[in-house]
Order: structure tokens, then C-alpha cells, then sequence
């Protein structure tokens, strides 16, 4: 067990944003998870579950453990002439796994191509793109209960998925430590191309057959065309959820804003946070060190030396007018931490 102190966190969130870790240490395996654990509860020190640090926003140093899940590990569990099941390891990086299961031709993972992070985070806020969300092939998880130790099974109906939603941002926050997941994928290809430019990319691209691949390609190099990388300006996805509100309201707002996008659902119609960040003004501005993307609004950018709290603040004066205007709340879906 190797528990360094005083440890930047830079490199280990994609907002880059600099603050530092009061004890850092990797859990290779199980043991490991289990280990760091119990010492952080005998020293009685919190603990921070850390994966690729793609949906999480630092706004001060953490005064704990911090724990980053490399549990690894792809594992065939299950194999019928139509389906198989895989548990995969927490620490695997998601897109490895989508480029894997593709590479065996294991259909369902192809569209949320491209996605940061890793495995284990998937179920947090049960991933979803390009019109899959990972609760539609996902079997169940092992997770590490944080107070004795345990491992514990779930399966699809513990997890109370939802729209970038699941019981572990609510009932069980800071409770349980998922060390693999488990996904049932088709043998038996089930395209999914009706979503966004997907149907758009490929006839650009000159497909005329369907396959996994040229789904995962498609969805790729859109993503690329409206996503930061990372690795070029920090950020973190998309900061906020897209709002979901009533048949009526959205009825009402069309009156006065006759090109409103919306979606319908169950609930009601969802409008496109992006939309409302432009209308209200923010699309490409810059503050200092951080801004709104100049393509995508909803992603909000750490240019180089940008703090979690300048992020938040400006989070804020967005939810504001945006609330102001349309009188719509806007909720984060990163972390703050
Ligand atoms: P982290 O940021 O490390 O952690 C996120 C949260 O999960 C934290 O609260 C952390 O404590 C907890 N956590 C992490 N691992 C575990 C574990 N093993 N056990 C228990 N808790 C854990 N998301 C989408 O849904 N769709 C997208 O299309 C999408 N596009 C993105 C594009 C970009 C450019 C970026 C930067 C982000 C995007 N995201 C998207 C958000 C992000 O990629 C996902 O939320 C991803 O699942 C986060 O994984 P992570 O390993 O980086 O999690
Ligand atoms: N739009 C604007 N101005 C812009 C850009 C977009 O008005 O500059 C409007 C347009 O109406 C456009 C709509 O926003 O049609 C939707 O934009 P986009 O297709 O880029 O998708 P999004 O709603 O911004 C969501 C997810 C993404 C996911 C994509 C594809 C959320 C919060 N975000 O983005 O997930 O990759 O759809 O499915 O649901 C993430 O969660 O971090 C994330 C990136």
C-alpha cells in the first residue's frame, strides 16, 4: 500500500484545475480497494473515489484520501448464439472497452464511443449519447460497501437509473466503491443511427454498409467537430443536464422564441441547455481564464490557470440569466467537490 501525501490533482482531472490531495494512493485490485479502506477508517480520514476525473469540478484541496480505481480487467462470463456477458474491470477507460467489444463485434457500446473516463464512473450517471444510455445493456455491478467492507451485487432495478441519474448520486452517495460492471451485448447487430448527425456523418463518409465500426467512427468524428479535447482546453463534458419542463411552459416559451428546440419525453419537453447558454449571451465568452466554448456553450472551459471557484462562479451568473430569460433552472451534472 503506497499512500504519497501532498499530491497535485492537475493531472488527474480533465478540467485541469490545480489543487492538491492530502493522500493519494491507486487500488490496483480489490485487496488494495479494500486495504485503503480500512486505513483511512482507522486514521478516521475521508475518502475520495477518483477515476479519469472527467465529470468532477475541484474547487478546494481535499483534505483526504484520495482513492484512483485501476481495477482492470475484461472477463467472459457468459457466452449464447445471440448475446454475451462481460464483467469489466472499474479502472478500465471506457472507450478501451467500446473499441474491445466492437473489435469482437459485440453490438451496444458503439454509440457512447469516445466517452472519458472509466468504467467503474459509467453507472454514476448512467453514461448515455447519441441516443444510448449504458442502463440499456447494463447487467449489474460489484461494489464495495464503505462502511464494513462488504461486496455487494446490484443489478439494473437497485440502480434507479435515469437521465444522467443513479442511486449512487443520491441515496447511496459516498457509499459504495463499484469495482466492476457487468454488460450484456448483442452478437446480433441492432444499429442505432436515427439519433443527431449520425445517419448525416455516414452518408458523408461513403457507407454503405452498417457495421459496429463505422457507427463507432461516425459518432467519433462528430464528437470531435463539437467537443473540446481535454487534453487542448480543460473541461468536463457538459456542465449542466438538459431541462426537462412541462408540455405547457415550453407551449408558452415558443410564443415568444418561435425557433426553441425541444424534445418530448415522458415528463414533459427537453430544450437544449446549449440553446438557452447562447440566447443568453454566453457562447464564446471569456473571463480571465475560463469561459463558454465557443462551439458548444454548455461545455465550460478552463483555459490554463482557471480555479474550480471561478468555474463555479461563472456557473452561477449563467443559471441566473438563464433562469432570468426563460425562468428555467439549469442543474450541474459535474460534481463539485
Ligand atoms: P470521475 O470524474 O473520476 O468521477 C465522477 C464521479 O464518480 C465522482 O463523484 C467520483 O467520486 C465517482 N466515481 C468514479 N469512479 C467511481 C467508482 N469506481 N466507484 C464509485 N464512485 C466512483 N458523459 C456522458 O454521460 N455522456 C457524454 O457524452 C459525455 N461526454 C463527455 C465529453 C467530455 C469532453 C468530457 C470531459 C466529459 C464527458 N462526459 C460525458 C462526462 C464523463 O466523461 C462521464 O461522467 C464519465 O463517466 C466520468 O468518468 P470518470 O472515470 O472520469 O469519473
Ligand atoms: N445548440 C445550440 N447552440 C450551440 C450548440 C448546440 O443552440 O452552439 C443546441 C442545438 O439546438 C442542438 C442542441 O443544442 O441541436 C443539442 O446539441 P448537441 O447535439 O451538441 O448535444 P447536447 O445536448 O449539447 C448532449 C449530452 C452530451 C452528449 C450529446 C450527444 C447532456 C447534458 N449532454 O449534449 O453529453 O454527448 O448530447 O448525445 O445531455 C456530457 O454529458 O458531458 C455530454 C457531452
Amino acid at each position: 500500500m503506497n499512500i504519497l501525501e501532498n499530491i497535485s490533482l492537475k493531472a488527474y482531472n480533465t478540467f485541469g484545475i490545480d489543487k492538491k490531495a492530502k493522500y493519494f494512493s491507486i487500488a490496483h485490485n480489490l485487496e488494495d480497494l479494500i486495504a485503503l479502506l480500512k486505513w483511512a477508517k482507522s486514521y478516521e480520514e475521508k475518502v475520495l473515489i477518483l477515476g479519469g476525473g472527467s465529470n468532477i469540478l475541484l474547487t478546494q484541496d481535499l483534505n483526504c484520501l484520495v482513492i484512483k480505481i485501476e481495477i482492470m480487467g475484461i472477463t467472459l462470463l457468459e457466452e449464447t448464439p445471440d448475446e454475451v456477458l462481460i464483467e469489466v474491470g472499474a479502472g478500465v477507460i471506457w472507450h478501451d472497452l467500446v473499441l474491445y467489444t466492437i473489435d469482437q463485434n459485440w453490438g451496444g457500446l458503439e454509440n457512447l464511443s469516445l466517452i472519458p473516463g472509466t468504467v467503474g464512473a459509467s453507472p454514476m450517471q448512467n453514461i448515455g449519447a447519441y441516443g444510448v444510455e449504458i442502463k440499456e445493456v447494463f447487467e449489474n455491478l460489484k461494489a464495495v460497501d464503505r462502511n464494513d467492507f462488504s461486496v455487494r451485487k446490484f443489478e439494473s432495478a437497485d440502480c434507479n437509473f435515469g437521465y444522467r441519474e443513479s442511486i449512487f448520486k443520491h441515496e447511496f452517495k459516498n457509499q459504495f466503491v463499484i469495482c466492476s460492471v457487468t454488460f450484456r451485448l448483442r452478437k446480433s447487430p441492432d444499429f442505432k443511427i436515427t439519433y443527431g448527425a449520425i445517419q448525416q456523418t455516414l452518408q458523408e463518409k461513403g457507407v454503405n454498409e452498417l457495421s459496429l465500426k463505422a457507427i463507432s467512427d461516425a459518432v467519433i468524428s462528430i464528437r470531435k467537430s463539437k467537443l473540446p479535447d481535454p487534453k487542448e482546453i480543460g473541461n468536463s463534458g457538459s456542465f449542466f443536464k438538459n431541462p426537462t419542463i412541462p408540455n405547457s411552459e415550453f407551449e408558452k416559451l415558443k410564443e415568444n422564441y418561435p425557433d426553441i428546440p425541444g424534445y418530448k419525453n415522458e415528463e414533459g419537453t427537453k430544450v437544449p441547455a446549449a440553446w438557452l447558454i447562447e440566447q443568453a449571451g454566453w457562447k464564446g465568452k471569456r473571463f480571465g481564464d475560463v469561459g463558454v466554448h465557443q462551439n458548444q456553450p454548455l461545455v465550460l472551459v478552463n483555459y490554463g490557470n482557471g480555479s474550480g471557484e471561478d468555474i463555479v462562479a461563472l456557473s452561477k451568473k449563467i443559471q441566473m440569466s438563464v433562469f432570468d430569460k426563460f425562468q428555467i433552472e439549469l442543474s450541474p451534472e459535474v460534481n463539485f467537490l
